[in-house]
């Protein structure tokens, strides 16, 4: 049976995918059609956290799934309530709406900072990714992804990390939206003094401060999200990908004064936070603090760049916790070969290799995948 050609027969061509099918997976462990394993060093993209059908997650999500999946948001419903309530505790925003996808997310900030501030430009940074949605489009860098669908909203992009934004300052800004950590760009950790300065402008010209924690969140950076490295409180915060290990769920958290400015009937979503999305979510946020993974993804962030750092093919290394970069030479070639002995890797660009597996993994696990790379 050939599934590539199948594929290509049926489906529209957008992915340039790796040729293997897989099937299964076991914490770090993926299987393909044929039974080969491979570790994981991708958790589909930074998304399953807590390692391929974790038996926790089964069962609590079993669960739910036979007691009722989904009555839609015209109605209470207990997990959706739990979720926001928890996520008040490990974040520190004040409320939640919830939706599907990180894209979702950005799109709901970006309307949020319009409806509050009344202004309708917006600000980002060069290396960005916020989605693919015409709003997340508008502020995410990549000319590629641009083009075709101009005209997008009114959007600015400032050098990431670069203080001196006084020219892109203006009395029409709605926001500033920003990944605390560079992630499709390459991984690529923002500088206090960068962020400081932001917030200083905020309070000067009015807009809000999104920080887009999509990639980052629920652990990735060594902490529950990547703003705590630095303390700063942005008024809008978007996730997604980890929060629920895979199941596909959303969120905006905002702080009380940006909660107060919106009104009944100004969004909504049909899907957004229902009964089973919350439950998973729920269940990953319980595994993750069972298990310690915040802790372990700073512990094995730190085992990881130690051990890249004695490769001869890493020319240099960046990153925090579980989300590494490092520039190689070649990088389409070495995921390739990578592939072939059992090792699935991600590139970011020509010249750079992104680690963010899942955060249950151990040391044997980061070694085997250093001998893999040691023997390309
Ligand atoms: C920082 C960031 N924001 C938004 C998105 C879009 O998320 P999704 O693919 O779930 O729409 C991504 C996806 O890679 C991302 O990394």
């Amino acid at each position: 049976m050939d599934w590539v050609e199948r594929e290509r027969k049926a489906l529209i061509q957008f992915y340039l995918r790796k040729k293997v099918v897989f099937e299964r997976g076991d914490g770090c462990w993926l299987y393909d059609v044929d039974g080969k394993k491979y570790l994981d060093m991708v958790a589909g993209i930074a998304t399953v956290s807590i390692g391929h059908s974790h038996p926790l997650f089964i069962e609590r999500v079993s669960e739910q799934l036979k007691k009722l999946i989904h009555v839609s948001n015209l109605y209470y419903t207990i997990p959706q309530i739990q979720l926001a309530e928890k996520l008040k505790e490990i974040s520190g925003m004040d409320k939640f709406f919830f939706c599907n996808s990180g894209t979702e997310a950005v799109e709901g900030a970006l309307k949020f900072a319009r409806k509050i501030t009344g202004k309708k430009k917006f600000l980002a940074f060069t290396g960005s990714f916020h989605g693919r949605t015409l709003g997340s489009l508008s502020v995410t860098h990549k000319e590629k992804f641009r083009k075709p669908f101009e005209p997008l909203l009114d959007s600015e992009f400032a050098e990431y990390n670069n203080p001196d934004l006084g020219k892109f300052m203006n009395n029409n800004l709605a926001a500033v939206i920003l990944e605390p950590v560079l992630g499709e760009a390459g991984v690529f950790p923002a500088k206090k003094e960068f962020l400081k300065e932001i917030f200083r402008l905020r309070d000067e010209y009015g807009f809000v401060v999104i920080f887009d924690e999509v990639q980052t969140g629920f652990g990735r950076t060594g902490r529950w999200f990547a703003k705590d490295h630095h303390g700063f409180k942005p008024d809008i915060m978007t996730m997604a990908k980890a929060m629920g290990s895979g199941f596909p769920i959303g969120g905006i958290g905002v702080t009380e004064e940006v909660a107060e400015k919106l009104a009944a009937g100004e969004h909504g979503s049909t899907f957004g936070g229902n009964v089973l999305a919350s439950s998973a979510s729920l269940a990953t946020i319980e595994i993750i603090e069972k298990e310690n993974l915040v802790e372990n993804s700073e512990k094995m962030g730190k085992y990881l760049v130690k051990r890249l750092e004695g490769l001869s093919i890493v020319e240099s290394i960046r990153g925090l916790g579980l989300m590494v970069g490092a520039k190689v030479e070649n990088s389409p070639k070495l995921v390739e070969k990578a592939l072939n002995k059992g090792l699935v890797l991600n590139n970011t660009s020509e010249d750079a290799l992104r680690f963010v597996p899942p955060l249950v993994i151990d040391k044997e696990e980061i070694d085997y995948c250093i001998e893999i790379l040691n023997s390309i």
